[in-house]
């Protein structure tokens, strides 16, 4: 039992809630108040996905993002949301290089981070690492279909498994990684009947982004959920708020009352006593 009184998830417990038919909510954090926020809310899963590259850190892809970013800002939503079940993502090369390094990787996510769980992008061509990292006793969500760190091969962020081949291709590697050991699947940007047919023949749940209400839960990227950016948003987002708006406008006040001298008032300020300012007066005179 968690603080808030919640049991805390495990990958067994993901399990019975396909099973059980509960719809599974997954959103991003990458620092430590909003992992609070995430945390407080009750959400199933956070992951710190490498989506960080272009959310927090203004990149144009994810591909800059390295196992020490990871490291550090998983350790961050740690701090802020203790009690939720974290996924942390393997960025680009981070398991592509070797088996034993793929496995340091994740090792440094689990051990050194605090994460539950990894999240690698691919399918068949990452077999041999995800049973690396299972017998590592690392679980590992996957991730198919729009899988950013290919973004240069795929030609942009495109939907996938648009056509028959394509879409046999990402049920197969659905099919492959739950075989291979998968806890849970993300499915980004494909059609949403492809999904649905993913998710009804996997016994794993599948967590969709993109990939519409056929899936087994749903993620969201935190800035986009909560509309903490003007720039732009993908039709299957769903904005929660407008906080970037409230935000600008916050700040704005703020500068302009330090331009008039309004702020800070009686309130936002310590006095002093009499006598500690009447010895200064003294001090100050020649
Ligand atoms: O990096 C990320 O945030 C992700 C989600 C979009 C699934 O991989």
């Amino acid at each position: 039992m968690t603080e808030n009184g919640r049991t805390k998830m495990t990958t067994v417990k993901l399990q019975e809630m396909k099973a059980n038919k509960r719809r599974i909510s997954m959103v991003t954090a990458y620092d430590y108040p909003t992992a609070r926020v995430v945390e407080e809310a009750g959400v199933d899963l956070i992951l710190v996905g490498d989506s960080l590259g272009m959310v927090v850190l203004g990149h144009e892809t994810t591909l800059p993002v390295t196992i020490d970013d990871m490291v550090h800002h998983t350790k961050a939503v740690k701090r802020g949301a203790p009690n939720t079940f974290v996924v942390a993502d393997m960025p680009f090369l981070s398991a592509h290089v070797s088996i034993a390094e793929t496995v340091r990787n994740a090792g440094c996510l689990i051990q050194e981070a605090g994460a539950d769980a990894v999240k690698l992008e691919g399918g068949r061509e990452m077999l041999e690492e995800i049973r690396a990292l299972l017998k590592a006793n690392i679980p590992v969500m996957g991730h198919l279909g729009l899988t950013p760190q290919a973004v240069n091969r795929l030609g942009g962020f495109k939907l996938q498994g648009k056509d028959a081949e394509s879409a046999k291709r990402i049920l197969h590697d659905a099919i492959l990684l739950q075989e291979a050991g998968c806890f849970a699947i993300v499915l980004e940007l494909v059609p949403a009947p492809l999904a649905e047919m993913i998710s009804e023949r996997l016994s794993i749940p599948t967590i969709g982004i993109g990939a519409g209400a056929g899936c087994d839960g749903q993620v969201l990227v935190i800035h986009d959920l909560l509309g903490i950016t003007n720039q732009y948003i993908p039709r299957f987002v769903k904005q929660y708020a407008g906080l970037y708006e409230t935000m600008v406008d916050a700040v704005r006040t703020y500068a302009q009352e330090v331009r008039e001298g309004t702020f800070p008032g009686p309130d936002h300020q310590f006095g002093m006593k009499e006598e500690v300012i009447a010895a200064l007066k003294r001090e100050l005179q020649p």
